[in-house]
C-alpha cells in the first residue's frame, strides 16, 4: 500500500530528511586515506544522535551500524569496520538514514579518497547523474517506469549497467515502504505517480556487469566481477509543483 503524505506530513517528514543529509555531508567530509570505515560510521551516528535523531538503519533487520560503508566493488550495505582503512584510490558510499518526529530521511553518495582513477570518477558522475536524471521524472501524472528507465538508460549509455536485485522504496514512517522504485523499467509502465507519494530513488551501477554477489554476513553485496560500483541515493516527495528533493541541507 502506498501511503501518500499531506504537505504538514512532507514538511515534517523534511527534517529527518535534512539530518540524515547532514550526517551524509559530515561522513563524506571525512572520508580520507588512512581512516577507518567503522571512524566514517561513527561520524555519521554523532551527527545524527547530536541533532536529537535517531539512526535509522541501527537494529534494522539486526543491522550493527547506523550507516553502510561500501568501499570499490561493494556495491551497498558494507558494514563498517575498525580495521577496514580506507587508501587512496577508492571510492567510498556512504548510506545513511535518521529517524525524527516518527519520519525517515534516507539517503547516499559515493566519495573519492584522495587522487581516483578517470574510470572510478566517470563511474561515480554517472552514477550521481543518473539520480538526478531519475528525480526530473518524478512529477505527478508520470509512472514509476520513466523513473528507472531513465536511469538506466543514462547508465548503460555510458557503458555502465544497473544492479536489479535491490531497489529504491517508499519512504515515510518506516524506512521501507511500497512501492518499490527499480533503477530499470519501461516508459510508461508501472504505478502512477501522485502528489504526495515520498520515495528513496538510488541507483546502484556497476562499472563492469550487473551481477552482485552476498558474502556470508548476510549483507555485504558485492560485484561478481570485482570491478567497482558507486551508489547515490536521496529522499525526495512528489508534488504538484514537480520533485521536491528532501534530503537536501
Ligand atoms: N538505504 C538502504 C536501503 O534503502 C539502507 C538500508 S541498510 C539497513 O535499504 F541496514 F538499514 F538495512
Ligand atoms: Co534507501
Amino acid at each position: 500500500m502506498i501511503v501518500l503524505k499531506t504537505s504538514s506530513e512532507i514538511e515534517q517528514m523534511k527534517e529527518a530528511c535534512k539530518i540524515a543529509a547532514g550526517a551524509l555531508k559530515a561522513a563524506g567530509e571525512a572520508v580520507e586515506p588512512g581512516v577507518s570505515s567503522a571512524y566514517i560510521d561513527k561520524i555519521a551516528r554523532d551527527y545524527i544522535v547530536k541533532h536529537g535523531a535517531k539512526p535509522t538503519f541501527l537494529g534494522y533487520n539486526g543491522y550493527p551500524a547506523a550507516s553502510c560503508v561500501s568501499i570499490n566493488d561493494t556495491v551497498i550495505h558494507g558494514i563498517p569496520s575498525k580495521s577496514q582503512i580506507i587508501k587512496a584510490g577508492d571510492i567510498v558510499s556512504i548510506d545513511v538514514g535518521a529517524t525524527f518526529k516518527g519520519y525517515v530521511g534516507d539517503n547516499a553518495a559515493t566519495f573519492a579518497a584522495g587522487e581516483i582513477s578517470p574510470e572510478a570518477q566517470r563511474l561515480c558522475d554517472t552514477t550521481r547523474e543518473s539520480l538526478y536524471e531519475g528525480i526530473k521524472m518524478a512529477v505527478a501524472g508520470g509512472r514509476l517506469g520513466d523513473i528507472g528507465s531513465t536511469i538506466q538508460r543514462y547508465c548503460e549509455e555510458r557503458g555502465f549497467s544497473v544492479v536489479r536485485e535491490y531497489t529504491g522504496h517508499g519512504v515515510g514512517k518506516v524506512m521501507h515502504e511500497d512501492p518499490s522504485v527499480p533503477n530499470y523499467g519501461t516508459p510508461g509502465r508501472g504505478v502512477r505517480l501522485l502528489p504526495g507519494m515520498t520515495i528513496a530513488i538510488e541507483p546502484m551501477i556497476n562499472q563492469g556487469g550487473a551481477g552482485i554477489r552476498q558474502l556470508p554476513d548476510g549483507w555485504t553485496v558485492k560485484t561478481r566481477d570485482g570491478k567497482l560500483s558507486a551508489h547515490f541515493e536521496h529522499t525526495i516527495a512528489i508534488s504538484s509543483n514537480g520533485p521536491v528533493i528532501l534530503t537536501m541541507i
